[in-house]
């Protein structure tokens, strides 16, 4: 027995050294965790149970027959964040520069499946070089078995990537069909194919960074939805993300204990500048709302005209939809029309509570928009507020004019309760604009054109440049104080909490894609 276990500790000890201690300083010279390190960091203390660290891949050809490595590349397993299960793989580039054979596919089909028939969270830290080139067809079929998986697990268990090192190829897909994908700024990159390929194909001079860094998909593509500048502050995303989120769908998040007391906020009361026209940041808005330092931000840097994110009111999970009157005035625009859509839908999936905060001066006018499809794009968010059937609240802050007052979680597309502050203007569009398409006889007709512009303009405003309007019909349930925002949508939520809607029978809608 003594030398079957000597010869068991030894595999394993083989197996924890992954692809050598030559490439692992290299890792470590790169500023980059190895895959253990990347898990033990994340994982609670002792937590972590390994699956699968003594399978090797069955290839012959290319002399890899001689070259093998317990866990092929990848570590995978279970264990808990704070307490919580979760699965996990992370893939190890000191083999094969973490490429994805037959085998390594294998084992993150297992953990995949193990996750959904539980029901937790599956977690994926991706350093890869992408298919393994030596084995052909079988790493592409592994490849399409993690992606047929992932679609399977969508909507029922959150599935969570973390970037950490190159990756190209297939072993960007798989992170694409996720919920959320961190990045690791300097280390880490995305693309189909690299700056070689592309200089091939297309003759363009591109460095890594500038095509699949996480600056760039950060701010450009919105591919990755939060970035961090190492390992480790990458995997303390990780772990707060994950606290905003149940285990499953048919689990809400965990409640904080709270206790209502006064929840008074008389800074919100002097945020709205006096000038309609002038900007103000709805980041102070949110931040006078809910419970202290909460709000976790998602795709912040990438279509920065429309704010969303996670964050806790009365210790509960919400998710925050918020135009931000600083970049565009607000407008919505293809890029922050899907970036609010995918977030309604993943709060949608998982019993989180929608809220919209409102000052959205329509949609951007422009050939650009209309060319880049805003009618289909603009519908997407139109499409996800209305099929979500979590509690939805709004609170009109200033603007809600156009088709944007409709589009943003209003009453008639099913939102619960809608609120208004004494500062909303809700209507067709901006005094000015509609005085001078609706009074436009009159004013070319008189004298002085530019006093019965602004007589008109003022006449308009008086009419729809308040919530009253609105309210007399119902479509907003209440005009209140900004002071006191923070205490009606912690009761608004409580009152909510046990929403429950029925939808006919179909077998999936047909979102605008
Ligand atoms: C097998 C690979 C590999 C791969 C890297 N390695 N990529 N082995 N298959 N795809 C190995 C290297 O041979 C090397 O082995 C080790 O990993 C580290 O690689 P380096 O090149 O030395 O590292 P680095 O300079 O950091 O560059 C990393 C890299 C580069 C950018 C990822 O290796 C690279 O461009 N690899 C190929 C990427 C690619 O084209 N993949 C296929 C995509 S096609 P040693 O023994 O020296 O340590 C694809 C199709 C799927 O994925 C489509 C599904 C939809």
């Amino acid at each position: 027995m003594d030398d079957k276990i000597k010869d068991l500790t030894g595999k394993l000890r083989l197996a924890h050294l992954g692809g050598g201690q030559i490439r692992i300083d290299k890792q470590h010279e790169k500023k980059k965790l190895t895959a253990r390190q990347r898990v033990m960091y994340l994982l609670d203390d002792q937590s972590f149970e390994e699956i699968g660290a003594l399978v090797m891949h069955r290839t012959k050809d290319f002399g890899m027959e001689k070259q093998k490595f317990y866990g092929d590349g990848v570590v995978t397993g279970y264990g808990t964040i704070n307490g919580r299960l979760i699965y996990i793989f992370a893939q190890d580039f000191t083999v094969f520069g973490g490429s994805l054979s037959e085998t390594h596919a294998e084992k993150i089909c297992k953990v995949m499946d193990l996750a959904v028939k539980v029901g937790a969270p599956i977690i994926g830290l991706n350093d890869s070089g992408g298919a393994r080139i030596q084995e052909g067809v079988r790493s592409l079929g592994g490849y399409a078995d993690i992606f047929y998986r992932n679609v399977q697990a969508s909507g029922v268990i959150p599935q969570l990537s973390a970037i950490m090192g190159p990756c190209a190829g297939g072993a960007v897909y798989s992170p694409a069909m996720t919920d959320f994908t961190l990045m690791v700024e300097d280390t880490s990159y995305m693309f189909v194919t690299g700056p070689n390929v592309v200089k091939t194909v297309t003759n363009e001079t591109v460095t890594s960074e500038e095509l699949g860094g996480a600056s760039t998909h950060s701010t450009k593509s919105g591919v990755a939805h939060k970035t961090s500048p190492n390992d480790v502050e990458c995997l303390e995303d990780l772990k707060s993300l994950l606290s905003y989120l149940p285990q499953n769908n048919t689990e809400t998040p965990a409640l904080l204990p709270f206790e209502l007391q006064d929840e008074v906020r008389e800074n919100l009361s002097t945020i709205i500048p006096d000038n309609a026209n002038k900007p103000y940041d709805m980041h102070e808005v949110i931040t006078g709302i809910i419970d202290e330092d909460s709000f976790y931000e998602i795709h912040k840097n990438h279509a920065e005209n429309i704010l969303v994110g996670f964050a806790r009111l009365g210790g509960r999970s919400i998710g925050i939809i918020a135009n931000q009157p600083l970049f565009l005035a607000g407008v919505l625009d293809v890029n922050s029309s899907k970036k609010a859509a995918r977030f309604v839908r993943f709060c949608d999936c998982f019993n989180i509570p929608l809220l919209t905060l409102e000052d959205v001066p329509g949609f951007l006018p422009g050939t650009d928009q209309e060319w880049n499809g805003i009618i289909v794009h603009g519908a997407k968010l139109l499409y996800a507020f209305s099929e979500a059937t979590v509690p939805r609240i709004t609170v009109i802050t200033r603007k809600a004019y156009g088709g944007a007052y409709d589009v943003m979680n209003s009453k008639h597309i099913g939102s619960d309760m809608n609120f208004a502050w004494p500062s909303a203007e809700i209507a067709v569009m901006g005094a000015k604009g509609a005085a001078e398409i609706i009074f436009k006889k009159e004013i070319n007709a008189s004298e002085d054109k530019e006093a019965k512009w602004k007589e008109k303009e003022a006449e308009y405003a008086e009419l729809f440049a308040n919530p009253y309007s609105a309210a007399e019909r119902g479509f907003i349930d209440e005009v209140i104080l900004p002071k006191d925002t923070r205490r009606k949508l912690i009761k608004a939520f409580a009152m909510l909490q046990n929403k429950d809607v029925d939808r006919p029978k179909r077998k999936h809608g047909n979102i605008p894609l």
